[in-house]
């Protein structure tokens, strides 16, 4: 896939699955613009694949999210490719999940990727293209227990992600979401009220019909095929990397 002379913004990019896309992307001869609220992680990343300076803030923020688009904007003069890969999750039953912790959820994984897309797709309208890529989850097609907040947020996301697709599939704007299943990112061992042992690795790996973890650049790979012409007749889909996992 050959992205050169295109300009990719990615949220959550300076860690897990958003870096992995924003070194493909790179790599791949496009222009990437890094936002992330970890400013040094993602003055890291940026560095690493000289992406320029990254735009550090909160997606939850609409005037942020306003300003990470114009930033791209001038910054290239173009932005073919959005990816809201900027997530968190709460582990926690209905019980155990506070006022606050639910509202966070919800602020950055589903009003976050409402925010930063209706910021693109004004100029993506205007350009006569562009491609949004949303990170979804395998929750949010499936239940799984102990993480309420995260699952309907990822299930919003779903819902985002259709409703969008079809309002804009005559503007020229093409929107998915690719929807992991168990990948090798700081998330995985975040929010946990014990530390991640070998042994509960294991018990994940063993969750999955393929036996083991992806590795984050192997759902990167999906979300550029995603944005790439290659996914040209793609909209309004939901694209599970799962080695298996929904198919029972
Ligand atoms: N790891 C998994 O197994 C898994 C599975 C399915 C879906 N996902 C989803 O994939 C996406 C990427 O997850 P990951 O595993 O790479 O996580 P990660 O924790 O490695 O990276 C998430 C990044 O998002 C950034 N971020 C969080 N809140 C933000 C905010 N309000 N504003 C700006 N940046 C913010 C963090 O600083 C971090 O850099 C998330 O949406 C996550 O829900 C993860």
């Amino acid at each position: 896939m050959n992205f050169t002379g295109k300009t990719a913004l990615i949220t959550g990019a300076a860690s897990g699955m958003g870096a992995a896309t924003a070194r493909e992307f790179r790599a791949a001869g496009g222009q990437v613009v890094i936002v992330d609220r970890n400013e040094q992680l993602a003055a890291q990343v940026a560095g690493e694949i000289d992406a320029g300076l990254p735009v550090v803030g909160d997606v939850s923020d609409p005037a942020f999210c306003a300003h990470a688009v114009e930033t791209a904007l001038q910054r290239h003069g173009r932005l073919d490719v959005l990816v809201n890969a900027a997530g968190i999750i709460v582990r926690a039953d209905a019980l155990g999940t506070t006022d606050e912790q639910w509202q966070r959820v919800m602020n950055v994984n589903v009003n976050g990727v409402f925010y930063m897309s209706r910021a693109a797709i004004g100029p993506m309208k205007q350009q006569g293209h562009g491609v949004i890529v949303n990170f979804g989850s395998i929750w949010g097609s499936v239940g799984a227990a102990g993480v309420v907040a995260y699952c309907a947020s990822k299930g919003a996301v779903h819902q985002i992600t259709r409703a969008m697709a079809l309002d804009h599939a005559r503007d020229g704007i093409r929107i998915n979401a690719v929807c992991p299943g168990e990948v090798n990112t700081p998330m995985l061992a975040s929010e946990r009220s014990q530390p991640v042992t070998a042994e509960l690795m294991q018990r994940i790996a063993e969750s999955v019909p393929a036996g083991r973890l992806a590795e984050p650049v192997e759902i990167a790979r999906v979300v550029l095929f995603l944005a790439s012409d290659a996914a040209s007749y793609m909209t309004g889909a939901m694209v599970n990397v799962d080695a298996g996992y929904t198919a029972r």
